[in-house]
């Protein structure tokens, strides 16, 4: 099983999908993985987000597959049970903290606070979602948490673009981003498969680039 460390280091772009009609997970998953991206974040947004997770986890394993929007712990636990292999909330109460611990998958609990990323220091985490990462005060923010806390590694998420995310991913405290223009809603709609694995495909070189530069 994937840790949370791992997790972060599948791709430099984590896709938040949401996907409508179960009937594309599956196609969705392989225009990703056919792009070089080999991880998905799905959203819990719609009323068959868990079929269209469970079709992912069955159907297309060279994908690793969360559950994305995780707000309490009905939901960690179904996801859970349709296969998740990872589970991603944008925020955290303590009861939700302590229900996805102890599901046993890795977790990426959401905080947007010098505090949040404390208390999820306390209960042993140091892999987290920073969101949402642009209004919360984007890569000079998140740079100043690692100043005095430079071992909690994060994915930014929400409000970044490939155009911005080679500020974040130059950060020493960023392992990826999540972003949801990889698979945007109309090329879903219509079946453009070949879109989302340009759109992946052009994510494949970020990490270096941010490097580099
Ligand atoms: C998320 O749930 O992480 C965000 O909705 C994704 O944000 P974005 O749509 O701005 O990429």
């Amino acid at each position: 099983m994937a840790d949370a460390t791992s997790v972060l280091h599948i791709s430099p772009v984590i896709p938040v999908v949401t996907i409508d009609d179960p009937r594309h997970a599956v196609p969705v998953a392989r225009a990703l993985a056919a792009g070089g991206v080999g991880i998905i974040e799905l959203t819990l947004r719609t009323q068959s987000a868990l079929e269209s997770l469970e079709l992912i986890a069955n159907e297309v394993p060279e994908i690793l597959v969360g559950a994305g929007t995780i707000l309490t712990p009905a939901q960690a636990e179904a996801s859970v049970s349709a296969g998740a292999q990872f589970l991603v909330s944008p925020g955290v109460t303590p009861s939700l903290l302590d229900h996805m611990l102890s599901l046993s998958i890795p977790i990426l609990p959401g905080v947007a606070t010098v505090g949040e990323v404390m208390a999820g220091l306390e209960r042993g985490l140091t892999e987290m979602k920073f969101f949402p990462a642009g209004p919360a005060g984007g890569p000079r923010y998140l740079a100043a948490i690692g100043a005095p806390i430079p071992h909690v590694q994060f994915c930014p998420t929400g409000g970044i673009s490939l155009a911005t995310a080679p500020s974040y991913l130059a950060l020493p405290n960023v392992s990826c981003i999540g972003g949801s223009w990889l698979t945007p809603r109309a090329a879903i709609e219509n079946e453009d498969w070949a879109r989302i694995t340009n759109l992946a495909h052009d994510t494949a070189g970020l990490r270096a680039e941010a490097t580099l530069s």
